[in-house]
């Protein structure tokens, strides 16, 4: 069976009270039951997980090491800070799509750079909850049919490359 880890970042704990002109007003368990329900119709396994840590993110992405096919991930506000999340997921290699729930790229300017989305299979930005079921099926599919996906966009030995001199 296909088993995804699905991560949420800081803050999302709040959702619900937190802003709702940009996040809507569903919580982050209304948001993890549809998860769940996803999860069962598509007969695959989801561990879901959140923290206000950007350590304990760090850990959670080292341990999913052999025991996840992919990762889905809203890193939140660490989506524009984080080398560490970065540099975790680079070390596991897990296939992993970043979303969120708000379009990063209509808001200010410092939300519209990720430093996640080249290392990620892709991104999907704005849809709400839906962000994340669509994550969650980009997922699947990346991992039921690699070869018909585009293979550009996930190369994570691009970022080593990249750094030499
Ligand atoms: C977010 C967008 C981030 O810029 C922000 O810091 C969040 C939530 C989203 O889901 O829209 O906390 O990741």
């Amino acid at each position: 069976m296909l088993r995804i880890l699905v991560l949420h970042g800081p803050n999302l704990n709040l959702l619900g009270r937190r802003e709702p002109d940009q996040y809507g007003t569903i919580s982050l368990s209304e948001i993890n039951q549809q998860i769940k329900h996803l999860a069962q119709k598509e007969n695959i396994e989801v561990e879901i997980f959140q923290s206000n840590s950007e350590g304990d993110l760090v850990d959670k992405i080292q341990e999913a090491d052999g025991k996840f096919g992919a990762i889905v991930i809203n890193p939140a506000a660490y989506t524009h800070t984080s080398v560490a999340i970065r540099d975790a997921l680079l070390a596991v290699r897990i296939p992993m799509v970043e979303v969120h729930l708000s379009n990063i790229h209509g808001r200010d300017e410092f939300r519209r750079h990720s430093l996640l989305a080249d290392i990620a299979i892709g991104q999907i930005t704005g849809f709400g909850v839906e962000s994340y079921l669509l994550g969650i099926l980009g997922a699947v599919a990346h991992l039921k049919q690699p070869a018909v996906l585009p293979t550009s966009n996930n190369d994570t030995t691009r970022d080593k490359k990249r750094r030499r001199p």
